[in-house]
């Protein structure tokens, strides 16, 4: 069976054989399709990537129709039931597993660099009290780069090694120093003795007692979101991450640009939306009425309900619904929790969201879990930033080892005014 593609110009009656390979023909193949010798050239057009792969990637792997996500090639529902965290960091940034000593390293690196720079801290006390802890992270990462001038150098492997260890152990920290600001409450320091989701619980949660001692429970539940939440390809803001990384930038504003992009209500700041959603329907009488307005389609969406990619329940909602329940055994029940599992219910069996196969997504549980930690609300998206950093550093590094890649810039298609002379202010 020939690999190719034969596309005939109906404009032109020519013929042309275009290679396929890995089920995909390369856009630029398509430019010699032309009408005269001075025409651009056939493009395609393609708003919101709908069907267009940016890069080649042996991260993440997704089967949005059978529901499957991998992490170099390794279900998410294993490493979320037997790995940490960072060993999962590890291996999105690595490609493989780290063995017992490579992972000692990386966990003892991680947790030696979770100290800011002291100037860092009149940085975020300069923020408004109530300024949001997504526009705090993002502008911290941003300003986290002015530390390390070298970072620029990102075709330094050791260079580059060293930033993203820096990311991943800082984030924490710059996450938890956020909000204490926000409340007033003096900054606790990282303790080393702690797992990375101990230390961050530690740095958010401290108060007199000389040690933290985190709720086993608790942080175990906060590694596996954090498992969850590490990577998932060529979503909204890793190719935000990868496109302003692709310009060169140091990693740190790279990320400070992802971060940005993952705030948005539609993407990482669904969960934030899920919680407002179901304290608004506020009891399991109001749910129909509520479904009746979604499906109305009056602007009211199902928040936490439906994926570019899943079209079938996202994995990681059924396994963030089992720590919901692990969690509430330690901190009594959210009483949401009941709406949520109801709203699920009802939606799951309406022919509205059976025809558009729409299922929770990762969002739709992980608010409450979060809520039941003591999180506010507004921290929930950097709750979300702060594992996917790894992912983000991850495809950043393969898009700059990539021979394919170049700097991201997309075509358009001009729909503006042809060539017209400036007129003059009083003849207008
Ligand atoms: N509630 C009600 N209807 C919905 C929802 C929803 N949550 N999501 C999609 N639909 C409907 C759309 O109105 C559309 O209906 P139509 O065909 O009658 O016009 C149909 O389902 C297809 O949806 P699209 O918007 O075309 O799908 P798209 O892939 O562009 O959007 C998105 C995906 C943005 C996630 C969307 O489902 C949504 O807005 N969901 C709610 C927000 C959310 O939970 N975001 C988190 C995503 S996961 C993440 O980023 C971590």
């Amino acid at each position: 069976m020939p690999e190719t593609l034969t596309i005939t110009d109906n404009r032109t009656g020519k013929t042309y054989d275009v290679p396929i390979k890995e089920g995909t023909i390369k856009a630029l193949d398509l430019r010699q399709i032309k009408i005269a010798e001075d025409d651009f050239g056939l493009m395609t057009y393609d708003p919101a990537f709908m069907n267009t792969a940016s890069c080649r990637s042996s991260i993440t792997y997704i089967d949005g129709d059978k529901g499957i996500l991998e992490y170099r090639g390794y279900p998410i529902e294993q490493l979320a039931e037997k790995a940490t965290y960072l060993e999962v960091a590890y291996l999105l940034l690595n490609g493989e597993l780290p063995s017992k000593e490579q992972l000692a390293n990386w966990v003892d690196t991680v947790t030696h660099h979770t100290i800011l720079n002291e100037n860092f801290r009149h940085l975020i006390d300069s923020f408004r009290y109530n300024a949001h802890p997504m526009g705090r992270f993002i502008s911290s990462m941003a300003a986290l780069g002015t530390f390390y001038p070298e970072a620029k150098n990102i075709s330094d492997a050791t260079t580059r090694q060293k930033q993203i260890e820096r990311i991943v152990a800082k984030v924490i920290t710059i996450a938890a120093f956020n909000y204490r600001s926000m409340v007033g409450m003096p900054y606790a320091y990282p303790d080393n003795d702690l797992s990375y989701p101990g230390n961050f619980l530690n740095m958010m949660y401290k108060m007199t007692e000389v040690k933290y001692t985190p709720n086993p429970v608790l942080e175990h539940a906060l590694d596996v979101l954090f498992i969850l939440h590490a990577d998932h390809e060529q979503n909204c803001s890793t190719n935000a991450m990868r496109a302003v990384g692709s310009s060169e930038v140091d990693p740190y504003s790279a990320v400070a640009a992802a971060a940005a992009a993952l705030f948005g209500p539609l993407h990482g700041g669904a969960n934030e939306a899920v919680i407002k959603m179901l304290n608004e329907i506020g009891s399991m009488s109001a749910i129909p009425d509520f479904i009746k307005r979604v499906k109305s389609g009056e602007g009211t969406k199902l928040m936490g309900f439906g994926h570019r990619v899943y079209k079938n329940y996202d994995p990681r909602a059924k396994l963030i619904k089992k720590v919901a329940y692990d969690v509430f055994e330690v901190t009594g029940k959210n009483p949401l929790i009941d709406i949520a599992v109801e709203l699920e219910r009802i939606a799951l069996e309406d022919e509205y969201f059976i025809k558009r196969k729409l299922y929770p997504n990762v969002d739709f549980y992980s608010g409450l879990i979060y809520q039941a930690l003591r999180f506010p609300m507004e921290m929930f998206t950097v709750l979300f930033a702060i594992p996917r950093v790894s992912g983000w550093l991850a495809q950043w590094q393969e898009m700059l080892d990539d021979p394919d890649q170049k700097i991201a810039r997309p075509r358009q298609i001009f729909t503006g005014a042809a060539r017209r002379d400036y007129v003059a202010m009083d003849q207008r």
